[in-house]
């Protein structure tokens, strides 16, 4: 599987998503974390910390000639690699686009990589611009993610919408897998209302549902994923349980 987690929206839990369901699926075979979103939070949730353009993905986005293997971090977690961003990718994303080699750039590097892997989880920047349509052209899934937020509700639509379009311009083959709350509020109001909304579209939805909870973002702080540093605590083992639903809604779009 190839998975890319996506949003139009920033801040609805992406990184913390593909932080956790990375090590959760890291469990049961090889896993590759690539960072797409020059923010470069995703090897942060893992103190992975790129120093410069060539140590990380900016440097094989931009030079086909560069060997992805070479700026890959081994073991971040038990059976999971990661190939970090940078802030420099920014400008490289504007100079691929002006070429025209953006769209297919994060598809060639993962290219020599894939025969050591079982999945790839892509994170992806908040908004459906040529750095996440590049991401999603390296992937076959794709899941989005929205919060107890009614805004973020409009922001699940658009990533379907997106999808879609992608798919009917065959950029990718990339299949919606679903929406995952990955902030759920059991006790707000604002909660159920975003729920109704999405339950009405039609759309996938995932069953799991990520709590809210204090220990996600001081996991942050700690370099380890909730999974990793507060295992047995309910958010830990909501993704554990949307790995699972991850697999097997991944394994039903398989021909
Ligand atoms: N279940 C949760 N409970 C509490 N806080 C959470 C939860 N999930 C995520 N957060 C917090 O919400 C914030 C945004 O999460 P995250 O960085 O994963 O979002 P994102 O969509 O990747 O953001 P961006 O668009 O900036 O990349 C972080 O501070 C994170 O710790
Ligand atoms: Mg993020």
């Amino acid at each position: 599987m190839r998975l890319a987690v996506c949003s139009s929206k920033g801040g609805v839990g992406k990184t913390t998503t593909a932080a956790n369901l990375a090590v959760a699926l890291a469990a049961r075979g090889r896993v590759l974390a690539v960072d797409t979103d020059p923010q470069d939070s995703l090897g942060r949730a893992f103190g992975v910390v790129a120093k410069g353009h060539d140590d990380s993905l900016a440097r094989c986005l931009e030079d086909p000639t560069a060997d992805p293997r070479a700026v890959i971090r081994h073991e971040v977690a038990p059976g999971l690699d990661l190939l970090p961003a940078h802030p420099a990718l920014e400008a490289v994303a504007v100079q691929l686009a002006s070429a025209g080699g953006l769209l297919t750039s994060v598809r060639r590097t993962l290219r020599p990589l894939l025969a050591a892997y079982d999945h790839v989880i892509l994170d992806t920047r908040g908004d459906l611009g040529g750095l996440t349509l590049a991401a999603l052209c390296a992937s076959d899934t794709v899941l989005t993610v929205f919060t107890s937020d009614p805004g973020s509700a409009l922001g699940v639509v658009r990533v379907a919408g997106f999808v879609e379009q992608q798919r009917a311009f065959e950029n990718t083959s990339a299949v919606l897998l679903g929406a995952a709350c990955t902030a759920w509020d059991k006790a707000g109001r604002a909660a159920r209302q975003v729920l109704e909304a999405l339950e009405g579209t039609g759309l996938p939805l995932m069953q799991t549902r990520v709590p809210v909870s204090r220990r996600v973002p001081s996991s942050t702080l700690d370099k380890r994923p909730i999974i990793l540093s507060a295992p047995t605590s309910p958010a830990a083992v909501a993704f554990r349980a949307l790995a699972d639903e991850v697999l097997t809604a991944a394994e039903r779009t398989q021909p």
